[in-house]
């Protein structure tokens, strides 16, 4: 293999270190650096904020980096992308204005109407006293989300109208910033929600295996919304006919109308959709590898991923061949205690070894001070397993979950059970 390559990943979260996994196994590999990591990344880790882009390009040039991959949507909708390619480094990932499909609400609504995707009826609003003016038609329950990037907890699913007058104040009276400037207020869907992540090369786009995330806290999908508690894949409420329907009304008009407006979309592609009685429609455009949606796509991953992004930074993703296990995959997230409203720090943690090579712990927010593993973040480990069915893959997933020393780690034991049902 004389055309190895050096691969350089920006993040420190579960999905980072799920990326790194996969592609420590390239054949393509040279050398892989991440950005600055985690415990799990330790081999790897330098140690560059994922925001300080000029800091990244100066190393990427430094080390000759062939190609690098982000994880996380801060540096990708401040631009790093452009930074990257300007300098003459390929990079994988959307540009910034590509990046605004997930960094402001009303742009991504925008590009729904132009390119005809269903998704939830909707309306702007810069002006508190008009947005409660419209909520007295739409009526509860309704959903209020601040326009711009608030780390998933700029959302609100109001239940009864006092809620959603409510929130009209607290996304707007500034608790949000500048994200909460403008406010999207929508209709509410019901229906069972699933990730679609696509690789796009800004003309192809390739589905990955789907995946449900459980964005509440709590098990029975009660509690606060989250990053995201734990995934399956594959769920199965998806068909391969959904799959078409999806690629063809959602996915590729989004394309088209992103390439028509001379900003093509490459990188991953994730649809946050909501599967209704009229049919899947589109909650949300994310421009990135999803968390934890990621630990179990790449636990599934068969191919190399390190060909395929190459490939979508060439516009060459219609050559590749994509291979997918069979197995189905599991992974539960373990927080900090608190999570996700304020959590403790630097909670020692003593991690089993694992034998089982269909198990794996992704680090998320982990470091490691005074020679012991720590916690670093609110999301700290993402046991992912895989099975011949969906029960075996949690059983195996629990019993590690079971042996991890983590006083008073927060986790779901009703992952996946969804699917089960
Ligand atoms: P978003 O960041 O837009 O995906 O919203 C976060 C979460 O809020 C989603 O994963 C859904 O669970 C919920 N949500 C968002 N929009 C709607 C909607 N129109 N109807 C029902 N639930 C929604
Ligand atoms: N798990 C959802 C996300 O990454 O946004």
């Amino acid at each position: 293999m004389g055309n190895r390559k050096r691969v350089l990943i920006v993040g420190n979260g579960g999905r980072e270190h799920a990326l790194a996994w996969k592609l420590a196994q390239s054949s393509e590999l040279e050398r892989l650096f991440v950005a600055p990591g985690n415990a799990g990344t330790e081999l790897w880790n330098v140690p560059i904020p994922a925001q300080d882009i000029a800091g990244l390009v100066n190393f990427a040039q430094k080390e000759k980096i062939d190609l690098t991959l982000v994880g996380p949507e801060d540096p990708l909708s401040l631009g790093i992308v452009d930074a990257f390619q300007k300098a003459g480094l390929r990079i994988f990932g959307p540009t910034q204005i590509a990046a605004r499909l997930e960094g402001s609400k009303s742009f991504a609504k925008a590009i729904m109407e132009s390119a005809k995707i269903p998704t939830a009826k909707w309306q702007v609003f810069d002006d508190p006293d008009q947005a409660k003016n419209y909520l007295g038609t739409l009526g509860a329950p309704c959903v209020l989300k601040a326009d711009g990037l608030a780390a998933g907890k700029g959302v609100i699913v109001a239940l009864d109208m006092e809620t959603a007058l409510q929130a009209v104040d607290e996304i707007m009276d500034g608790g949000f910033g500048s994200a909460g400037k403008k406010l999207v207020i929508e209709e509410f869907l019901e229906g069972q929600e699933v990730s679609l992540l696509c690789f796009s090369d800004g003309t192809t786009a390739v589905p990955m295996v789907p995946v449900q995330d459980h964005k509440r806290a709590l098990e029975g999908d009660l509690g606060l919304n989250t990053g995201g508690m734990g995934t399956y894949s594959p769920p199965p409420i998806w068909t391969a006919e959904l799959e078409s329907k999806v690629m063809e009304d959602l996915v590729s008009p989004t394309l088209q109308v992103m390439r028509e407006r001379g900003t093509p979309f490459q990188g991953v592609l994730f649809l946050g959709l909501m599967l209704t009685q009229q049919g899947p429609k589109l909650l949300e455009y994310n421009v990135r590898f999803g968390d934890p949606e990621t630990q179990v796509v790449m636990k599934r991953l068969k191919s190399d991923l390190l060909p395929i992004l190459w490939a979508c930074t060439e516009g060459r993703l219609s050559e590749v061949e994509l291979e997918w296990k069979e197995e189905v995959a599991v992974c539960v997230v373990m927080a900090a205690p608190g999570y996700p409203l304020a959590y403790a720090k630097e909670i020692p943690i003593r991690l089993p070894e694992v034998t089982d090579s269909g198990t794996v712990i992704f680090h998320a927010g982990t470091g490691i001070s005074e020679g012991r593993l720590r916690s670093t973040g609110g999301r700290v480990l993402g046991i992912t397993a895989d099975g011949k069915t969906l029960q075996q893959a949690r059983k195996k997933a629990y019993t590690l979950v079971d042996q991890i020393d983590f006083p008073k780690a927060h986790f779901r034991r009703d992952i996946g059970e969804k699917g089960l049902q």
